[in-house]
């Protein structure tokens, strides 16, 4: 067997030094573990225990012997141990500890050998429980759990990864962290808590009806004061041992409370609102954050698998939730207009929540999303505020583009960044139409996010040439115009989506529509709409090509937005021979909806006209479905754009589709597709959601199993995908690692 290292000596053998013991010996980490404590009955229970292999009495001589030290004593009594061991020790062991506070055990050491010697490795395992003492030993305590070290500029690597090794071999993850940054991220996560938990505990008990308060308290207060049990002394000596940040916490603390308690004062609903709303949306996302969803910043997000089998038909009604081009637009007016906008049908998907989001940090009162329910209380158009960190938009292009032209006029700097998928996405798009109109925009490598926005600047209009079919692009000028001095105007190559202007109109605000131009002229305001966000066709087009590739298939999909900017997959389903009816044709809140009914009729082949590619961008990996099941050969052109959107979605359906044996080449601006049999395979989605949702509808076609990896962020625009197939009758199960 091979040891990490030889001997390990443990000195103060509580909860944590014991736990530690046990496991390195458990796991046979090394040759012998010894403990030392001061208090010799818990030595010997250690002993008897089998917590260690053996106990010093004698601590220098037992130092003299150690290869490695674990400081496992309360916060306040490292610097004291450190002195009494000093004389013993050889300069070739390792030490470490194990405290929860690590500025302090620094200086201590510092003040004692003059530098911190380069094998001390601070750390702090953040694992503890009610119990203490060495009787509560438990060898499991730190599995799963997170271990911060904080190694010094000068420390040895070798003794950094001999300490973490040893955390590692207990089933902990280690992560590195400056001293500084240490003790300021506890005291605002840990330290605080608690010390408010005491002082909560501690104010109410004074009263004089007590009492009763502690009889009656609810959920509210036991959640809220369970750490109000903890060891007094241990808190006492973190409460010294970190007083500057604690300090600086408690501070930042009483400004909250302060606030909060003028609102009531003076019962601002808003601000009180504004507070509660904020904090839930954060607590929600630290939520998820730790449960890994794809909404998530800088974690490695859930594997989600669909497991789709083959064979099967569509039947039933459904509504797909809410058009996401429209609830992203929703939220960014309703937020610059004067007055409450109350949304129904927003999209609870990541990318429109990222926007909403995006604008609580900016300082708007958000209430919801509840069922699709959101209420804006919006700040006109000058009045956000500057966000307190960069802002993060998850996957969504929508988001960082039209922010972009938004930020582009306001008074403060902000930045932009998004996931990995994003962060490969063409910025500078945007960013040279808001250059010529003064903004001072920088985007990073490779013109991709993160998108730096420098405020303060004086926009000017300018008539800008769209050099590709983009609605993001042009949508993003016009919100940097109506920031602008004078007369903006885009003039686009084909005809795009239209939600921005419809909306503009909708909130009162004056577009002109001339032809392939539009123009508006800055410094309006905007006042506050009721919107309601129709089904997103972009959605429903999963189930339409789904009845119409599966015989005896008849679907209705309700209350879709029909906008002339977004029917390009009906024009083109229609071309290929589909029965497509549209039924109920109506107008809610300026933009047309419908219901559309599809039933099952063989498909035919058909060159795809290029003045549909821009009407129907989002549909051509479920349009590429449709097309290997249709009889002849379908070709694709004029479709370059496909290959910056979340994925290269030409290639990853090419890639995808021959995995499943179909007839299919790709272009550089499209695919030629021959009608062919799929049978069952692997696919890649590259976390793109629509190739992930394409290739479930193909299982209905297939003649094998499809296993498609990567779907976590079919969250990001449909987050009940799989539930609705389910419901109209595709075989299809999700499994998330
Ligand atoms: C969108 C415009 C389109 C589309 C995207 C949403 C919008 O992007 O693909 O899903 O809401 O404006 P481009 O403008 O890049 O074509």
């Amino acid at each position: 067997m091979s040891f990490l290292t030889g001997r390990v000596l443990v000195i103060g053998l509580g909860l944590i030094g014991g736990s530690l013991a046990r496991a390195l010996r458990l796991r046979g980490t090394c040759k012998t573990v010894v403990g030392y404590d001061r208090d010799v009955d818990e030595l010997e229970t250690g002993l008897r225990l089998g917590v260690v292999d053996e106990i010093a009495f004698d601590l220098l001589a037992a130092v003299e012997q150690a290869d490695l030290i674990v400081l496992a004593v309360p916060v306040k009594v490292m610097e004291f141990v450190l002195a009494d061991i000093k004389p013993a020790l050889r300069p070739d062991t390792i030490i470490t500890d194990v405290g929860s506070v690590k500025g302090n055990v620094v200086r201590a050491a510092e003040s004692l050998f003059g530098e911190v010697p380069e094998r001390f490795i601070p750390g702090h395992p953040i694992a503890g429980l009610e119990k203490s003492g060495v009787a509560a030993a438990d060898e499991t305590l730190f599995e799963h759990h997170k271990v911060i070290i904080t190694p010094l500029p000068h420390s040895d690597p070798e003794a950094v990864t001999l300490v973490s090794r040893m955390w590692q071999g207990v089933g902990a993850q280690v992560l590195r962290m400056d001293v500084e940054r240490h003790d300021e991220v506890l005291a605002a996560t840990s330290h605080l808590p608690h010390l408010l938990a005491f002082s909560l505990v501690d104010t109410l008990a004074q009263e004089q009806d007590c009492t009763d308060i502690f009889r009656y308290a609810a959920g509210g207060f036991r959640d809220f004061t369970r750490i109000a049990a903890s060891d007094p002394t241990m808190w006492h000596d973190v409460g010294l041992a970190n007083k500057q940040a604690i300090l600086q916490k408690i501070d930042e603390f009483s400004n909250g409370l302060s606030r909060l308690r003028s609102a009531i004062e003076s019962e601002d609903s808003r601000e009180m609102l504004g507070i509660f709303t904020r904090a839930k949306a954060s607590r929600e996302h630290f939520t998820k954050i730790l449960s890994g969803s794809a909404y998530t910043q800088n974690m490695t997000t859930t594997e989600t698998t669909f497991f789709a089998q083959p064979g099967g038909k569509v039947q039933g009604s459904i509504r797909a939730p809410g058009d996401k081009s429209i609830s992203h637009r929703s939220i960014m007016l309703g937020s610059l207009a004067d007055g409450v906008t109350e949304v129904t049908g927003f999209l609870e998907g990541e990318d429109s929540l990222a926007t909403l989001q995006a604008f609580r940090d900016m300082g708007v009162v958000i209430e919801g999303p509840h069922q699709g329910e959101v209420k804006i209380y919006g700040v006109g158009i000058n009045g956000l505020q500057k966000p307190p960190r960069p802002i993060y938009v998850g996957n969504s292009g929508t988001t960082i583009r039209l922010m972009s032209g938004l930020l582009a006029g306001q008074s403060f700097d902000s930045e932009l960044s998004g996931d990995d998928s994003l962060s490969k996405r063409p910025m500078e798009r945007v960013a040279k139409p808001l250059r010529l109109m003064g903004a001072v925009v920088e985007t990073g490598e490779n013109g991709c996010p993160p998108v730096r926005i420098k405020g303060g600047q004086q926009l000017k209009a300018i008539n800008y040439e769209m050099p590709m079919a983009s609605a993001q692009v042009k949508s993003c000028v016009m919100l940097a115009g109506l920031y602008a001095e004078g007369e903006t105007s885009v003039i686009e190559p084909a005809p795009t989506r239209d939600h921005t202007e419809r909306m503009l109109r909708g909130f009162g605000y004056q577009v002109g529509v001339d032809k392939n131009k539009v123009s508006l002229s800055g410094g309006g305001s905007l006042s506050a709409a009721k919107i309601d966000v129709p089904a997103d066709i972009s959605s429903s087009t999963f189930f339409m090509v789904a009845a119409a590739i599966c015989p005896d298939s008849d679907i209705t999909l309700e209350h879709v937005g029909i906008n002339p900017t977004r029917i390009g997959v009906i024009n083109i389903l229609r071309a290929m021979g589909s029965n497509l009816e549209l039924l109920n044709e109506r107008e809610v809140g300026g933009e047309p909806v419908a219901d559309i009914r599809i039933r099952y009729a063989p498909l035919k082949g058909i060159n795809i006209p290029e003045d549909q590619v821009p009407l129907a961008i989002d549909e051509f990996p479920a349009l590429f479905i449709a097309a290997v099941c249709a009889e002849g050969e379908t070709v694709l052109t004029g479709a370059e754009e496909l290959r910056v959107k979340e994925s290269d979605r030409i290639q990853a359906m090419v890639d995808g589709l021959k995995v499943l044996g179909a007839d299919i080449e790709g272009t550089p601006d499209g695919a030629i597709i021959r009608g062919s049999e799929m049978g069952g395979g692997i696919i890649e989605s590259h976390d793109d959601h629509r190739i992930a949702m394409s290739f479930t509808i193909a299982a209905l076609r297939a003649k094998g199993a499809i296993e498609i990896r990567e779907c976590a962020n079919v969250a990001t625009s449909f987050p009940n995908f799989v539930e609705l197939a389910q419901q109209v009758g595709i075989q299809v199960r999700k499994e998330e690692k």
